[in-house]
């Protein structure tokens, strides 16, 4: 671990320290890339996204954006992320040409080059590291054209107390230990236990996207161990606000 506190903030860096043990660590959690499909699919965009522009918001090493290209093959489709090591990643491996991935932070998206609109907006696991998320919620309705879509899919644990005694189980005796194994460094993953007890349950974050703007609201949760704790909130822009 290097000398700075893991804040918020500095959440980027410490996903370039671990990017090389993301999709290994990711890989033996069940139903990570079936939920995130799941949620891709909560997207419920036409015609397999053609003619459509989707943004992944925190794209990582791309395991939200191959959810993205399975629900809409035919959508261009934009990846941001603010961790080199993490689009390295991302990079590496094979994608349509209508993919692409830019270095950039969810704050400065327009310093990025990444202006909008975007017909829909996919923010895997993201929201809940950001310094300012309602702000940031308010920049990324902004990205969508009236009456698109934003699907988040995160954990919420605040409302169930199971929810919370099973998170404080699996981090303690899988994915904590798991993560140091693989990389010697626990850090990110003790952020990872703390930041989501930390952060809202299900219904505040739903709170969270109405004062962000956002209408039509809705929630589900995954199945499998995550059940309660992962969930996916489809919102969207309302067709009317300008
Ligand atoms: C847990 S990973 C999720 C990656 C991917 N969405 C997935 O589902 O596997 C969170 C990602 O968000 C990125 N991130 C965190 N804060 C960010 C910020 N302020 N701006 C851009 N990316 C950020 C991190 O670098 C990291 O790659």
């Amino acid at each position: 671990m290097t000398g700075d506190p893991l804040t918020r903030r500095n959440v980027p860096a410490a996903f370039d320290r671990g990017a090389a043990a993301y999709d290994r660590l990711v890989g033996v959690n069940p139903g990570y890339h079936a939920h995130l499909r799941c949620s891709a699919r909560a997207l419920s965009l036409p015609a397999r996204g053609a003619g459509l522009r989707l943004l992944d918001a925190g794209c990582g090493t791309g395991a939200s954006t191959a959810a993205l290209v399975a629900a809409a093959p035919r959508a261009e489709i934009v990846g941001v992320d603010a961790s080199p090591g993490m689009l390295a990643q991302a990079r590496a491996k094979p994608w349509p040409a209508t993919v692409q991935f830019v270095d950039g932070r969810i704050e400065d998206l327009a310093g990025a080059g990444i202006d909008g609109p975007f017909d829909g907006i996919f923010a895997a696991y993201l929201i809940r590291n950001l310094p300012d998320p309602d702000t940031a919620l308010v920049s990324l309705r902004a990205l969508l054209r009236p009456g698109g879509v934003l699907v988040v899919h995160d954990y919420a644990v605040r409302d169930s107390v199971v929810a919370r005694l099973v998170w404080h189980t699996v981090c303690w005796a899988v994915i904590i230990p798991a993560g140091w194994l693989t990389t010697g460094d626990a850090g990110l993953y003790r952020y990872l236990w703390r930041s989501v007890l930390d952060f809202d349950g299900a219904r505040g974050f739903a709170d969270r996207l109405r004062r962000a703007g956002f209408t039509g609201i809705h929630t589900s949760t995954a199945t499998g161990w995550q059940r309660r704790i992962v969930h996916t909130f489809r919102a969207h822009r309302s067709p009317e606000q300008q």
